[in-house]
């Protein structure tokens, strides 16, 4: 089946195209203007989606090779994310499969971003674990298989993907803060600052970070760069901070559900130093990486999923409508 997948649930307009499992194209259009605001501002991205995805499905189906009647169903974020945002890609699609004549599915983003897991390779089995890092979300999932998902945890206030935006800003570094973190830290000492790790020896899985990203501002209040404390050590104990309550509950997830295979899913994955501390905290399990392409949003997840549903006969009615704070808790 050759199946167009839209994403526009936050600041990436994104439309892939999959047939039968495999992904043929994969495009993203990064919304760099939101930088200049220090985030993403809603109505922004609204307009910047209704500005590229016209043009970005064109290229999505010129990449694919394929032409646009050989298109057999189109599948699109409903949620969660940015209502405005989403209401773009979900009208854009509903007149695209209607124009067309083909069948039309709704995807959860979060669903689509752990599912990105399968892309593009055949070594990860059911059941697996998936810490789920993203802006919005951190949660930790047990796959039994397609569409039996267990959440075993989450964040109870800021996501992982939030601390990291949020610290940046506090240091002074550019949105999103993720990767400008992750830079800057590259050659800081971890252990210069020891900032909180909360909840990290409760026997619960649950994360919190709001009180890491407060610690972090005090320690700002009083900051002077010099030879001897300088702004990467300070982004490499905080990145560090992060990344220990996020291995200690993976950690706890493994004892837990005696399940020993784990992926990770989200922008957060994408970070290399997190992904080297699970290489190395978490050996003697099976551990399984996304592509890096496939961690931060995009709609190559979008267009696999929705091919796998409408083949379960899982297609929607072209009357569903957005939902900005789709809960997934399946089961
Ligand atoms: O999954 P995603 O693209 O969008 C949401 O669904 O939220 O995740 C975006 C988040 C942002 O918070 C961004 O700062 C974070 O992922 N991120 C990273 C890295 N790249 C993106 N965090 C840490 N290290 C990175 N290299
Ligand atoms: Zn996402």
């Amino acid at each position: 089946m050759i199946i167009l997948g839209i994403e526009t649930s936050c600041d990436e307009t994104a439309v892939s195209i999959c047939a039968n499992g495999k992904i043929l194209s994969n495009v993203v259009g990064s919304q760099l203007i939101h930088s200049n605001f220090g985030g993403v501002v809603p109505e922004v991205a609204s307009r910047e989606h209704e500005r590229l995805l016209n043009n970005l499905t064109i290229e999505a189906i010129n990449n694919a090779g394929v032409k646009i009647n050989e298109v057999q169903g189109i599948a699109v974020t409903n949620g969660p994310g940015l209502a405005g945002a989403l209401l773009t890609g979900v009208s854009f699609a509903k007149g695209l499969a209607i124009g067309l004549g083909v069948k039309i599915v709704s995807v959860n983003h979060l669903e689509a971003h752990i599912i990105a897991n399968l892309l593009d390779r055949n070594d990860i089995f059911f059941p697996f674990l998936c810490l789920l890092v993203s802006g919005g979300h951190t949660q930790l999932w047990l796959i039994k298989e397609m569409e039996d998902y267990i959440l075993l945890g989450e964040t109870r206030d800021d996501a992982a993907g939030e601390a990291f935006d949020k610290g940046a800003r506090i240091l002074g570094l550019k949105y999103p803060g993720g990767p400008e973190i992750e830079k800057c830290a590259k050659s800081g000492d971890s252990n210069f600052v020891k900032f909180p790790r909360a909840l990290i020896n409760s026997k619960k899985i649950e994360f919190s970070f709001s009180g890491l990203k407060t610690s972090l501002l005090y320690y700002m209040d009083s900051f002077e760069e010099s030879e001897n404390c300088k702004l990467n050590d300070v982004a490499a104990s905080y990145q560090q901070a992060i990344i220990d309550c996020l291995i200690s509950k993976m950690k706890l997830a493994i004892e837990l559900t005696g399940v020993n295979t784990i992926s990770i899913a989200g922008g957060v994955a994408k970070n290399k130093h997190l992904r080297k501390s699970i290489d190395k905290y978490l050996i003697g399990n099976k551990i399984v990486f996304p592509d890096l392409k496939y961690c931060t949003d995009n709609a190559a997840m979008i267009s696999y999923l929705g091919e796998k549903k409408i083949e379960m006969g899982k297609h929607s009615q072209f009357n569903f409508s957005i939902n900005p704070n789709f809960n997934f808790k399946i089961n």
